[in-house]
């Protein structure tokens, strides 16, 4: 299946046993692994299968099946052993063509450009990922880093497949949460709505912290405050009555049906909203900078972009993601309403209590709220039309939402809904969930949240700490880079931001992360920074080459140089990327990728310690260019798969 195996098996399918059987190079590469022991070869055909087919034993079977194999090319030594076929390869001539490889596929200067790992199979297929998705008005949350980063990985994963992949920032800015922000800001800041009569930008200096403080003291308030409660939803119903008829097509034309009373309420709850948006937008998008994405707002207008997006679309939806707020699909194309009128035409959905209501999981079971009794869209409503709309923009083939496993009935239901309604489609949908961020509380248990403020911990915080820590050990470690001033920020800003996306993303999606600052900036551990510092590391044993015997021409270097068994171990390692990488992209799970480089960070390390006293680069010409072109293939595959995970890296720190 993978790099080395299809090789392997493409000259097993000549051999006349194999022959014989009518196995040929793809049936034969499904059935090849590592056996469990080194002493058993490097690679071991089962017969289990084939065996019962062809309704043979499958120790008889193997013994035929070898029978009169010559080792030759990539294979040493070929032995039936019980049911399996086992294998020695040649060391020498598999080293060789790993590493031509990764030489010819990495040739490009930008770890971007690198190619060993890559695959077409996905050409021609879209998928959508809904990911980071966050509420506007409220501060980004560490949960935000992880369906944003884990996104992100999955979105670079699958183009590395071949697919064409649309990431879209489902923004939260529509709710009757919105209504209550209004009816704060009214209340709290009466001379802001004030100018919210004429001004579009009636807000003022408010931070994001700012309006959930307003949209937080409102909401107390109004717990027990039955007035203040419907004071909050009626802002709401006026907000989405504004702008469902300032963007229907009647409204726009001649004498619609909005009359100057409704459009002047209206208005002031507009202005404020939309503000709130820009304000939250603003903030997103400093944080999103300092991941390293970007997101174009959603239809796209500006003239350079849209340019881009017309004439070369593939590079588009490459190098950003889209925000497309809830609210688009209240307004653009009516979808929630179509959607709505649907639901209750094919009687999908039923009435009750003025709410409409879609029994995805049968009638004792929670239903999915498609209206509430207020008559507002929910949020379910708009996650379906906005599931229409990408499976007829973009045609998808495929499409998953990375959210907290919280909302795992959220989904389910969903996609049940839109099956119900006849969407067939919604079978290749799914819900790539994952754990939680905990911190580690004065009493030593691990929670939610942080324990300085005892509040939900800022993305911007962590990510800031992260930073400043790192340009610390960078002043005290490496005085001559932190001299170099912008290199020092462009380093400390990558390793700080590396190291908690590294954290975030080596463990399976699933399990909590414990967020442990020691761990997390460990620069010998399981890391960001170690495994950058690796990179590095591995940029400057060239360097030291150059120095001590001239420029290296790596296709010389002779692979047979290369007889110790870490050696072997770190070649087949390095043939395991491709498929170490496909799994990945096809399981949405990106640890997959970090736990591979965290093995061959490992592998390297080990082949270093083993080397001590002939050294990397030593007096031997030879020797040390076959070294170093080893280390380079593994510099290669390293920074590729540092790229996959979303990380930036630098050549020095
Ligand atoms: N805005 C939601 C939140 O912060 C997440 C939205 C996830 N995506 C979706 N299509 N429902 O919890």
């Amino acid at each position: 299946m993978g790099f080395l195996e299809n090789r392997v098996a493409a000259e097993m399918a000549q051999w006349s046993g194999f022959r014989a059987a009518g196995l040929d190079a793809e049936k034969i590469s499904e059935s090849l692994a590592r056996p469990p022991k080194a002493e058993m070869g490097d690679l071991a055909f089962a017969t289990f299968r084939y065996a019962k087919e062809a309704g043979a034993k499958p120790n008889e079977f193997a013994t035929k099946l070898a029978e009169g194999a010559k080792p030759r090319g990539l294979i040493e030594v070929i032995e039936a052993a019980g049911p399996y076929v086992n294998l020695r390869l040649n060391r020498r001539a598999i080293s060789s063509d790993v590493l031509v490889e990764i030489e010819t596929q990495s040739a490009g200067a930008e770890p971007q450009d690198w190619r060993f790992g890559d695959n077409v199979a996905g050409k021609g297929r879209t998928l959508v990922v809904d990911l980071s998705s966050p509420n506007i008005a409220k501060p980004l949350a560490v949960h935000h880093l992880r369906s944003t980063m884990i996104g992100y990985s999955i979105k670079k994963l699958r183009e590395s497949q071949g697919w064409r992949v649309v990431g879209v920032n489902h923004l939260g800015d529509w709710g009757t949460g919105f209504g209550k922000l209004i009816a704060g800001v009214k209340k709290y800041f009466p001379e802001l709505a004030e100018r919210a009569q004429t001004e579009d930008k009636p807000l003022g200096t408010m931070t994001v912290q700012e309006l959930n403080e307003t949209y937080a003291r409102f909401n107390k308030e109004s717990k027990d405050d039955e007035e203040l409660s419907v004071a909050g939803k009626q802002e709401f119903a006026v907000l989405e009555r504004y702008i469902e008829a300032l963007l229907s097509k009647e409204a726009l034309g001649e004498g619609g049906p909005v009359d100057a009373a409704a459009r002047e309420e209206g208005i002031v709850n507009f202005r404020i909203w939309q503000h709130a948006r820009d304000i939250s937008l603003a903030e997103f998008e400093r944080m999103y900078a300092h991941l390293g994405l970007s997101f174009k707002l959603w239809p796209v207008v500006d003239a350079a972009h849209a340019k881009v997006l017309t004439e070369e679309p593939e590079a588009f939806y490459r190098h950003h993601c889209i925000y497309v707020g809830e609210s688009y699909y209240v307004t653009a194309e009516d979808l929630c309403r179509r959607l709505i009128a649907d639901a209750v035409e094919n009687k999908v959905a039923e009435l009750d209590e003025g709410a409409l209501l879609i029994f995805t999981h049968g009638k004792d079971k929670p239903p999915l709220i498609l209206v509430k009794s207020d008559g507002a869209t929910s949020y379910h409503a708009r996650d379906m039309a906005a599931a229409l709309y990408r499976k007829r923009h973009w045609g998808l083939d495929e499409m998953t939402y990375v959210v907290g496993g919280e909302q795992k009935l959220h989904f389910s239901q969903l996609f049940k809904g839109l099956e119900m309604l006849g969407h067939e489609w919604a079978a290749h949908c799914s819900h790539t969930d994952f754990g939680l961020m905990l911190f580690q509380q004065p009493d030593g248990k691990w929670a939610k949240t942080s324990t300085r403020r005892g509040t939900a911990i800022m993305l911007e915080d962590l990510l800031d700490e992260a930073i400043e820590t790192v340009r610390g050990i960078i002043k005290e470690k490496n005085p001559e880079l932190a001299d170099d001033a912008n290199l020092a920020e462009r380093v400390a800003h990558a390793v700080g931001v590396g190291a908690v996306v590294f954290n975030d993303l080596k463990n399976g999606r699933r399990n909590n992360v414990k967020f442990d600052w020691e761990a997390v900036l460990d620069f010998q551990g399981e890391s960001g920074p170690y495994m950058q510092m690796q990179y590095v590391r591995m940029g400057s044993v060239t360097g030291k080459f150059r120095e001590v015997h001239g420029e290296p021409i790596f296709e010389d270097g002779d692979p047979d140089r290369l007889g110790l068994d870490e050696e072997w171990k770190i070649i087949q390692q390095l043939a395991a990327f491709p498929d170490a990488v496909a799994k990945a992209s096809a399981e949405f799970e990106p640890s997959i990728v970090a736990r591979y480089l965290i093995e061959l960070a490992s592998l390297t390390s080990t082949w270093w310690t083993v080397t001590k006293d002939t050294r990397i680069v030593g007096d031997d010409k030879d020797l040390s260019l076959a070294r170093v072109r080893l280390v380079n293939a593994i510099r290669k595959v390293l920074g590729r798969g540092l790229t996959l995970l979303g990380m930036s890296l630098v050549e020095r720190m």
